[in-house]
């Protein structure tokens, strides 16, 4: 079987434990997870107990994160690291431009060389704050054409939010496996070692990796107790581990370098666990969209899946928005999204089809960057179209868009901002608006 034929045989059936953030259990060995201690004398069947803590210890219950491993060999049981090549990856802060106030805009990456995979094929594209602070975020892309053999990653920095567009993945994680296709996101937590395995011939997508507070599902306000993303449809995997004596490069990005060491044995060896400091795959499909039945539509906040809080209430250090399939019904509404300017900075990207306020140039696989303040939202085509359209309902169901939204203006890498797939003349977009007052 080819590589790609054993990864969606493994992918195929997999079961999940579903809820986000609660606790979760799961052992690939029946009486291989303790019963009534976490860590007791000799822990069954052999295995070594170890706490991965997401948290601080005393951080106050809704916010604290852990969970117990009961793994073949404890973490502790590695060989020194030594640095290794960054790659494309880059890190806050972001020095190598200063923040650029303009609108960009850029069209996909091209494809990878031959033998490419995640990790290798991560290409970072701007961010803010500082890692060494926990604060701030990263926008990554990724194109790979290979799936990761003997490596597993793990990132100290921030949990990784993972947005396919192109090509499904299988994700081997020391939690177990998840399958994520386009359309699904993955969150692989600060510090969980995984692997990721090609289901399709090339993948293609986006990462948003968070430096600070793990995300969480927003508060719901007046909606009440159901709606956005609902807990249930976040999938946690069970537990499967690799027992595998042999060479294994397990790449750790640690302050913003990448530093590696070769194991003896895969660290994917974890039989047993519970905790709720998981990964999960969440469909976005599942998305329940809340909008306006009367006039107006609500702020795009109201299309936040996950939000990622700073000390400041209501203000994220990053937000992820999707602007899934929905019904627009507002009457004597201009129904795109409106024109704005935003205290916070927006990343966004298209999964698949076209997004509502552009008309063109805004393709699958590319993103654009409006930083703070900076003036943006329809094109002149879609303010045309929408400000002579006939208001009968209207099912927007052709594209799957999302946003990372951030508390802090987003610097480019110097890559991001030299690239060849930068949009010269992406301004050219709102060129011949008219003015009508007065006529
Ligand atoms: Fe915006």
């Amino acid at each position: 079987m080819s590589g790609i034929e054993q990864a969606r045989k493994a992918a195929e059936g997999l079961a999940h434990s579903s809820g986000f953030g609660n606790e979760h259990s799961s052992e690939a060995v029946p009486g291989a997870l303790p019963h009534g201690r976490n860590s007791p004398q000799r822990a069954p069947v052999g295995l070594y107990a170890e706490q991965l803590s997401g948290s601080a210890f005393t951080e106050p219950r809704a916010h604290n994160r852990r969970s117990w491993l009961y793994r073949i060999r404890p973490s502790a049981a590695h060989p020194p690291f030594a640095r290794t090549d960054n790659g494309d990856v880059r890190s806050a802060p972001f020095t190598e431009t200063v923040p650029d106030p303009n609108r960009l805009r850029w069209n996909p990456l091209p494809e990878p060389a031959p033998g490419t995979d995640f990790l290798a094929g991560l290409w970072t594209v701007g961010g803010n704050g500082d890692v060494t602070q926990r604060t701030g975020m990263a926008i990554h892309l990724y194109h790979a054409n290979a799936s990761m053999t003997d490596r597993v990653f793990s990132d100290a920095d921030g949990e990784l939010l993972i947005v396919p567009e192109r090509g499904g993945l299988l994700l081997r994680t020391e939690f177990g496996l998840l399958r994520c296709e386009p359309g699904h996101i993955a969150l692989i937590p600060r510090g969980v070692r995984f692997r990721v395995e090609l289901l399709d011939e090339t993948a293609r997508g986006y990462v948003c990796e968070n430096y600070g507070q793990p995300f969480q599902l927003p508060d719901l306000g007046p909606i009440g107790a159901n709606g956005l993303a609902n807990a249930r449809d976040f999938l946690a995997p069970v537990a499967a581990y690799e027992d595998v004596e042999g060479p294994v490069e397990v790449v750790n990005k640690f302050c913003g370098n990448l530093w590696a060491a070769t194991y003896d044995h895969s660290p994917l060896d974890v039989v047993a666990w519970h905790g709720n400091h998981v990964p999960y795959v969440y469909d976005l499909r599942r998305f329940n969209v809340i909008g306006s039945i009367s006039y107006d539509h609500p702020d795009p906040s109201i299309f936040t899946v996950l939000t990622s809080p700073s000390d400041t209430p209501g203000l994220a250090g990053v937000d992820f928005v999707v602007f899934a399939p929905r019904w627009l019904v507002g009457e004597d509404t201009f129904r795109p999204p409106y024109f704005h300017r935003n205290v916070m900075s927006e990343y966004m990207g298209l999964i698949e089809g076209a997004y509502d306020a552009k008309a063109e140039g805004f393709v699958p696989g590319g993103g654009s960057l409006h930083n703070m303040m900076s003036a943006h939202g329809p094109d002149r085509e879609t303010f045309d179209r929408a400000s002579a359209a006939e208001l009968k309902p209207q099912k927007i169901d052709d594209g799957l868009a999302f946003m990372f939204e951030t508390r802090w203006p987003v610097t480019a890498t110097e890559q991001a901002a030299t690239s060849d797939h930068l949009q010269a003349a992406y301004d050219d977009v709102w060129q011949g608006l008219q003015r009508h007052f007065g006529s």
